[in-house]
């Protein structure tokens, strides 16, 4: 297995990417937001992560992405076909081996990996766990318009 980074790939990466986030089941992320290809693509080409990697079975078969943002934010999806084989935890400890976190910048980056993950995304939560990594804090929002 290897991480590719996605500026390596050909313009077909870009379609992959787009039906993996319409893949994504509403009880793992945090807005979910069904996204055109269009508004995909503009997102595609903000270059919005620092790494953002197709993740490649042995047979170069792409199972998933892994992402990483400036405030050293980990994202990662596995297409349900291929999960439950190890590839989440394979691909997270390559990224662990070969970069660090960008240093600590108060109030704007943790000097830590960090992954925010919906409290119902069990799944998300054992992986990340099985990293070691604490709970470091609990997100709530106000629908709008409720105290208004
Ligand atoms: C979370 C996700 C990335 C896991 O990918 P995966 O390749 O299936 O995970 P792995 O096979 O490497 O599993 C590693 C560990 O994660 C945990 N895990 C993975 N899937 C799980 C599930 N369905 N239920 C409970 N634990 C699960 C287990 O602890 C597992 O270790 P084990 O197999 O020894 O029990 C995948 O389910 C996914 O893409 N979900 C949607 C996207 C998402 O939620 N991303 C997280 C936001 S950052």
């Amino acid at each position: 297995m290897r991480l590719v980074p996605v500026a390596e790939l050909g313009i077909d990466v870009r379609w992959y990417l787009w039906t993996l986030l319409l893949e994504r089941e509403p009880h793992t992320v945090i807005s979910h937001k069904i996204t055109t290809f269009e508004e995909h693509l503009a997102f595609f080409k903000s270059q919005p992560y620092r790494l953002w990697f197709v993740i490649e079975d042995d047979a170069q078969n792409w199972v998933g992405q892994l992402s990483v943002t400036k405030r050293n934010e980990i994202g990662i999806q596995i297409a349900k076909v291929h999960r439950r084989r190890g590839y989440a935890r394979a691909a997270l400890e390559l990224l662990l081996h070969a970069h660090k976190p960008l240093d600590a910048v108060p109030g704007e980056v943790p000097g830590n990996y960090i992954a925010n993950i919906a409290p119902s995304n069990e799944a998300s939560i054992a992986l990340f766990h099985g990293f070691d990594a604490k709970l470091i804090q609990y997100t709530f929002e106000i629908p709008r318009g409720t105290h208004a």
